[in-house]
């Protein structure tokens, strides 16, 4: 396979035609922009399987992704599409850089979605960015970042019932986006590594904080969030 591109987590290969790509999950896990990084064998399956299951539940409620099919346990064939240089997250519940910027404690349930932007730079450490900011420096037009805006509410309350069936408190995340066929399409994956996961009964993180803050057991959160989804999807 001819490989395009190579990032902390996931290799690209060209795929079937011009229009698709393969994209391979890699076993690596990297915190604070690649500054720590270490081997955890099962991770790319067990992010694939988490993704591809999610993907597949927002593609049957309406919401277009990037994904055509699943070709192996760790790797799936996707559309190529032109990714926008923003990273959209989404919270639900204060943790993270949200508490600490903000002074709210970590599980404290906001009053509403928010929905915040960041600019994808490694380079400049992925700055929140505004509506205003993006505009002014061509990085999407006003009419882009209100449908970005909107499609991360729909799949919000979407995976907030997914979650919940699971047992499972969707406290934030992080969603791509790219343009194919002049459409907005939901790209890169949705998997512990780029959501808070908490345990709906006793707040027992399932995610990748489990990595980031040294705590163990970090495949055990990945492979329990698996198991939840499947039983609460009859898969
Ligand atoms: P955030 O609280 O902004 O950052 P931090 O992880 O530094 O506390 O993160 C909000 C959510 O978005 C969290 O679930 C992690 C996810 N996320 C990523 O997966 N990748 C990213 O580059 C960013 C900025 C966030």
């Amino acid at each position: 396979m001819q490989k395009l591109y190579e990032g902390k987590s996931k290799i690209v290969y060209k795929g079937e035609d011009d229009k698709t790509c393969i994209i391979s999950y890699k076993d690596t896990a990297t915190a604070g922009n690649g500054a720590k990084k270490e081997d955890l064998p099962g991770k790319g399956r067990l992010n694939a399987a988490i993704s591809n299951l999610i993907f597949e539940y927002l593609a049957e409620n309406g919401v277009k992704t990037h994904l055509v099919k699943v070709l192996s346990e760790t790797s799936v064939l996707a559309k190529i599409a032109e990714i926008v240089q923003v990273e959209v997250i989404v919270r639900n519940v204060a943790a993270g850089s949200f508490s600490k910027k903000y002074g709210v404690p970590e599980g404290t349930s906001l009053k509403n979605t928010v929905v915040e932007f960041c600019l994808k730079s490694d380079e400049l450490g992925d700055p929140m960015i505004n509506d205003c900011q993006l505009t002014a420096i061509g990085i999407a037009t006003q009419e882009e970042l209100d449908e970005l805006k909107s499609a991360a509410l729909k799949i919000d309350s979407l995976l907030t019932s997914l979650f919940m069936k699971a047992g499972i408190r969707l406290i934030d995340y992080k969603l791509e986006f790219g343009k194919a066929d002049g459409e907005i399409i939901l790209c890169d994956e949705i998997s512990p590594d780029s959501c808070r996961l908490w345990d709906a009964d006793t707040d027992k993180k399932l995610d990748k904080d489990r990595f980031r803050r040294d705590m163990g057991g970090v495949i055990e959160g990945y492979e329990e969030v698996l198991k939840r989804l499947k039983e609460a999807l009859g898969k």
